[in-house]
């Protein structure tokens, strides 16, 4: 497919620009261009485009802004030391997002279209990838919506994909500490055979509600627990879980339908077992990590995702309870994990598994 490029004849200052990407913070500011891809029933995929950043305009019956039917991707760019620009398991962001699709009865883009609007968007806006120290990165936001003008609920006849970009740091500031995740014992994010396991916005909007008692208990993250009996873990608002236990085994949430598909807990499963680390993929209880970090059985727990990496959790709070976990510190095999990841993807580290794609020059 070929794509038209429209340059923005506006763009950031470059001033402006080296400003924002030394110091980025996420989502806050997006590059100089954004790609669109139209999907009709009759005509298929069709008018792939880079176009300046801006505004959508969208009608107001758009099905969008009425049934929730959204779906999005989170995934890198990743400068390396000679310059050249990278991404992490592109496929595999194109195979979820054909999941979700799926399950949202919109339209599955093509992975080689999905991978090719990354590179296009590089193209144009490659120096808005900041240079590595401290982590920074590019994000790509993919995201596809029912863009048909019309109030009957029913599958999309006509869709936009979309990508924009923003040049991100650490998702949490404040480098790798423990961070503070709220239990939310009231508040469900999916349920059996819901949309968990679709990374669409409607999983966020249920999770804005506990998240937001969280923060106002110090915490930055909830943690939701399964719908039916509000006993096993399943993940974070935006990230999956893991459990080190002092034997050296490592335990994370089985994928039962409820919960994201994370790219990086794939990743983190692969990178540990290659190790001869012992990965169960299993149901994981409340009372279990409770119970362990008690009797000094689980000594680490972090979080992982694209956007907060690899992130020690420190605190596990609710209404009833506080459960500090390995002291309030980052745990060892928490901190070589990071290491490790961000290595391969800064390219200071082997690429055993040919997870890297090189974008840009
Ligand atoms: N779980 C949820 C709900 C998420 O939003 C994310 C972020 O994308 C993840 C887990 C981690 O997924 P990934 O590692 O593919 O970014
Ligand atoms: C990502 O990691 O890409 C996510 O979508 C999570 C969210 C907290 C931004």
């Amino acid at each position: 497919m070929e794509f038209k490029v429209t340059r923005n004849p506006n763009p950031t200052p470059a001033s402006e620009r080296e400003e924002i990407i030394a110091n980025p913070v996420f989502g806050a500011k997006l590059t100089d261009h954004q790609v669109v891809v139209v999907w009709e029933k009759d005509k298929g995929w069709h008018s792939a485009e880079v176009i300046p950043y801006g505004p959508i305009m969208m009608d107001p019956s758009a099905a969008v802004l009425h049934y929730g039917q959204e779906i999005f991707e989170g995934i890198k760019a990743y400068r390396h030391q000679d310059g050249s620009i990278w991404t992490f398991r592109p496929e595999a962001n194109a195979a979820r997002l054909q999941r979700s699709a799926r399950r949202m009865a919109l339209p599955e883009l093509p992975a080689e279209i999905f991978v090719e609007s990354l590179r296009q968007l590089i193209a144009v806006d490659g120096a808005w990838v900041p240079t590595p120290e401290g982590e920074k990165t590019l994000y790509f936001r993919p995201f596809e919506i029912a863009a048909e003008n019309f109030l009957g609920v029913r599958a999309a006849q006509r869709a936009e994909y979309r990508v924009i970009a923003s040049p991100v740091g650490p998702y949490f500031t404040g480098g790798v500490k423990p961070v503070s995740i709220w239990i939310a014992l009231d508040s469900a994010r999916a349920g059996k055979h819901g949309t968990g396991e679709a990374k669409t916005g409607g999983n966020y909007a249920a999770s804005l509600l506990a998240q937001q008692v969280g923060y106002e208990n110090g915490c930055s993250q909830v943690m939701f627990l399964d719908a039916e009996t509000s006993t096993y873990i399943e993940e974070l608002g935006g990230m999956n879980l893991f459990f080190v236990y002092r034997d050296g085994h490592v335990a994370t949430p089985s994928l039962d339908g409820t919960i994201l598909h994370g790219i990086t807990r794939d990743s983190v499963i692969t990178l540990m077992r290659d190790r001869g680390i012992e990965v169960q993929e299993r149901k994981v209880s409340l009372d279990e990590v409770r119970e362990g970090v008690k009797t000094g059985d689980i000594v680490e727990v972090f979080a992982c995702g694209t956007a907060a990496v690899i992130t020690p959790v420190g605190t596990l709070k609710s209404s009833v309870e506080e459960i500090v976990i390995g002291g309030n510190e980052p745990g060892r095999l928490t901190v070589e994990m990071r290491m490790e990841l961000t290595g391969i993807q800064y390219g200071i580290r082997p690429d055993r598994h040919n997870w890297m794609l090189k974008l840009a020059d």
